[in-house]
């Protein structure tokens, strides 16, 4: 326990302590049943006598805030009348100026909005279609406790050190091998291992973006993505999609006006659609690109989880050089607790991540980097990869089957080749947002399309996750989600009924 005491104060010390004890007592930060030091001890830390101690002690027993046991110690009783956690919690003005005005950001941050929509939920167990992560009973825990075993076995110099800046070179060679597989060329000296991908976007935005710039982003699309932007100050246009993805016309338009000064993509099993941008668009794509000198953020977050249908090339597959910068991650494949992603970056702007990352965490870890380079290289990551797609595509397979069995009809979705996501649009006006706690009453959850674009907020869509439950789990759930709608289209029930938009 350390107690801040002020000597030159005309409050005697024991009163100190006790303000400064009961203060933590109240609030829960010391909780119930936690052993206070002996009196000699804690007067030791203090610099004060036993009987200063005693004093407290005794003052804060008599107020029923602790208790001492015969021979045990003393502890901290459950205070009369409860802990206050709200006496914890200042309100907005009793902050410093300078927070207050850290309150009226601009930007409010969508993931905040889904993470308080999720912890809002009622109920024990719903069943939850909101999550953006693959299942986390596949994740190869047992092969990668032996790998990370292995290099802590070694703990050299150079595994418990930072290691290079750029990422392992071992494992950032592995991943241009690995993307060469694919088609996509890279050589490890243009890998950049980072914190996850969203490091790999923040770093690309930080870098190329300036407040006030214009970047353009499907719409819908990730919504770390937007939050990022929006923490930038950057202006976000929304690219409406089709069938075969981002809507190339509505691009050049976005393009023309001059002020563009990125594309951020995600042309592979789309967030949140599933969709994939059309081959002869994503040629398109490019020659926009070099048309008008915007570069290309490519965030291939999810290819690697290919169903079926046929691999399309990459965005940087087709870069004739330096246009696109390609970033990955292992938080779907593998596991997002890794926080291992990549970018690949070509000519002068390679060098600028390179001094940006450094100067946010110095490196990703290096411990990390090194077991996930010891996992992979064993051939496992295909394997897992193999299980993994097998089982993803049986479970997509049966939430299409359940959505076509119980939700009603006028639902729309189509059927993604890869991915985690089916994008289901409502029947007629009901909105996402509107359905959402009827939803959570049956107990099934998900995210809600408003989420996922820069600037409206009613959407008829709802973006589920299906890999993460069995079968019967995936039936039950859209039984509930079903249930729920019915109950939003009883007669009677206030509904929005403007017209909704209709993209996608
Ligand atoms: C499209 C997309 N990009 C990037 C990320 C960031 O993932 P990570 O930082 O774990 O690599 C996510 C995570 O959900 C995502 O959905």
């Amino acid at each position: 326990v350390r107690i801040p005491l002020d000597r030159a104060s005309p409050v005697p010390l024991y009163q100190q302590i006790t303000g400064f004890l009961r203060e933590q007592i109240r609030t829960g930060s010391l909780a119930p049943e936690t052993r206070l030091p002996a009196t000699r001890e804690l007067a030791r830390l203090l610099g004060t006598s036993r009987v200063t101690v005693a004093n407290a002690y005794a003052d804060l027993e008599s107020e029923g805030l602790l208790i001492s046991r015969m021979g045990s110690g003393t502890y901290v009783a459950t205070p009369p009348g409860g802990t206050d956690r709200a006496a914890a919690e200042r309100s907005d003005g009793d902050w410093p100026l300078w927070q207050q005005r850290l309150l009226t950001s601009t930007w409010l941050p969508a993931m905040r909005e889904l993470d308080s929509l999720l912890s809002a939920t009622p109920g024990p167990d719903p069943i939850s279609f909101a999550s953006g992560m693959g299942a986390t009973d596949l994740f190869p825990i047992v092969d990668f406790r032996k790998a990370l075993a292995a290099v802590l076995r070694e703990a050299d110099s150079e595994t418990l050190g930072y290691g290079d800046r750029a990422g392992n070179p071992a494992l950032c060679a592995t991943i241009a091998h690995i993307l060469g597989a694919q088609g996509i060329p890279a050589r490890p000296e243009e890998v950049l291992i980072t914190s996850g991908s969203q490091q790999a976007l923040a770093l690309v935005a930080r870098l190329l973006l300036h407040p006030g710039d214009r970047v353009l982003v499907e719409s819908p699309t990730y919504p770390g993505a937007i939050d990022l932007f929006r923490s930038l100050d950057v202006h976000l246009q929304g690219i409406p999609m089709d069938e075969d993805g981002m809507r190339v016309d509505r691009l050049e338009e976005g393009m023309q006006s001059g002020r563009a000064r990125l594309l951020y993509t995600i042309p592979t099993f789309h967030n949140p659609t599933g969709l994939c941008l059309s081959a002869g668009r994503r040629r398109q794509v490019l020659a926009l690109a070099q048309r008008y000198n915007v570069p290309v953020v490519e965030d291939d977050f999810a290819g690697d989880l290919r169903y079926d249908g046929r691999a399309l090339p990459a965005l940087k597959a087709l870069d004739p050089g330096g246009w696109v910068i390609y970033t990955g991650t292992f938080s779907k494949m593998l596991m997002p607790g890794l926080r291992v992603g990549f970018l690949v970056a070509s000519g002068p702007i390679y060098n600028g991540l390179l001094a940006l990352k450094r100067t946010t965490d110095i490196a990703t870890s290096n411990l990390m980097q090194r077991a996930l380079q010891a996992y992979i290289t064993v051939g496992r990551y295909q394997t897992h990869l193999r299980r993994a797609c097998r089982i993803y595509r049986a479970r997509r397979d049966s939430l299409v089957e359940a959505l076509k069995a119980y939700m009603p009809e006028g639902t729309r979705w189509l059927t993604p080749q890869g991915g985690l996501f089916i994008w289901v649009r409502l029947p007629g006006d009901l909105s996402a947002t509107e359905l959402y706690p009827l939803a959570a009453q049956e107990g099934v959850i998900f995210a809600p399309g408003s989420l996922f674009y820069p600037a409206e907020k009613d959407q008829p869509y709802l973006r589920m996750n299906f890999t993460l439950y069995p079968d019967s789990m995936l039936h039950e759930g859209v039984r509930r989600l079903a249930a729920a709608v019915a109950r939003a289209r009883e007669p009677g029930r206030r509904l929005p009924r403007r017209p909704l938009p209709a993209q996608v």
